[in-house]
């Protein structure tokens, strides 16, 4: 196993992708901190099967908009462990509207998620990996570098993530703490039928058409790589992002449509 014996924190994953990077890391030997902000009863399910896999699972719930909560989150890491190896700042929200709609309290909610959670999580993340060889994992996404429609306030969130990655990585490294991100393409979860609406199944068929793997991916195969970034296979990789969309980012729109892969 990849990460026997390995205490890890999965922010959001009650569902989606972290609830999948949960699972996958209880399969590969971690003991696991399910967090939750709303949804106590998916929750308590994935750390039933979390237990099911026989590892230690403890569920928390935080809101990770509120400083104080990301602090009581770590406290009680630090009561529950005294340690932490792999840390995964997953969970993400937004309001998806056009910039030109977008209100202060969108922008301040999405940062303070994102962005400002983010320092401060892996700022109390650092001393309890003191003494080990810490993984710290983000996401980010294909609105990063590319434009999608109503995304720009998460987007240009993800983008600070992405920096502050690479500047975690460095200032961390002689910690022998590794920090990298993930980019995930188009992902089946509840936040793409969130973002999608009505829309989805046609959205879905578009991807597929123009993704070379012809899918959508699916949370496991994004967990998949977590376990990767998690794990020694991964010792020397700092600071990077991973993509995994399918190829997806690979194509351009009108040429594919004209002339076909
Ligand atoms: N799905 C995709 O196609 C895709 C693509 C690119 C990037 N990503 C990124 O991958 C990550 C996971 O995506 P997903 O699709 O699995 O998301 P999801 O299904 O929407 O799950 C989001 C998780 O974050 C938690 N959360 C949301 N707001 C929170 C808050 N204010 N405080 C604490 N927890 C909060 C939710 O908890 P509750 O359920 O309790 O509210 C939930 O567990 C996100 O960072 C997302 O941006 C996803």
């Amino acid at each position: 196993m990849l990460l026997e014996g390995k205490k890890a924190l999965v922010t959001g994953s009650s569902r989606g992708i972290g609830r999948a990077t949960a699972l996958a890391f209880a399969r590969e030997g971690a003991d696991l901190v399910i967090h939750y902000r709303r949804q106590q009863a998916d929750a308590e399910r994935v750390a039933d099967e979390v237990r099911a896999l026989g590892r230690e699972a403890h569920v928390f719930k935080a809101e990770l908009e509120s400083a104080d909560d990301v602090n009581a989150l770590f406290d009680h890491i630090g009561d529950i462990w005294g340690s932490l190896d792999i840390f995964m700042a997953n969970a993400a929200a937004s309001a998806f509207k056009p910039l030109l709609e977008i209100q202060p309290h969108h922008i301040d909610r999405t940062y303070q998620l994102l962005v400002a959670n983010f320092i401060l999580s892996a700022q109390r993340v650092v001393p309890l990996m003191e003494g080990r060889t810490g993984r710290i994992i983000t996401l980010t996404g294909h609105g990063v570098h590319y434009t999608l429609p109503r995304y720009g306030n998460i987007a240009s969130a993800k983008a600070a993530v992405e920096t502050l990655t690479r500047y975690w990585a460095a200032e961390l490294g002689p910690r022998q703490i590794t920090v990298n991100a993930i980019a995930p393409g188009v992902i089946g979860t509840e936040s793409e039928q969130f973002y999608m609406g009505d829309k989805l199944e046609q959205f879905d068929q578009a991807c597929i058409e123009a993704t070379p793997l012809r899918r959508v991916g699916r949370a496991d195969e994004v967990a998949d790589v977590a376990v990767f970034l998690a794990s020694a296979l991964s010792r020397f990789v700092t600071g990077q992002v991973l993509t995994v969309d399918g190829g997806l980012t690979l194509t351009s729109g009108p040429f594919q449509q004209v002339f076909g892969q």
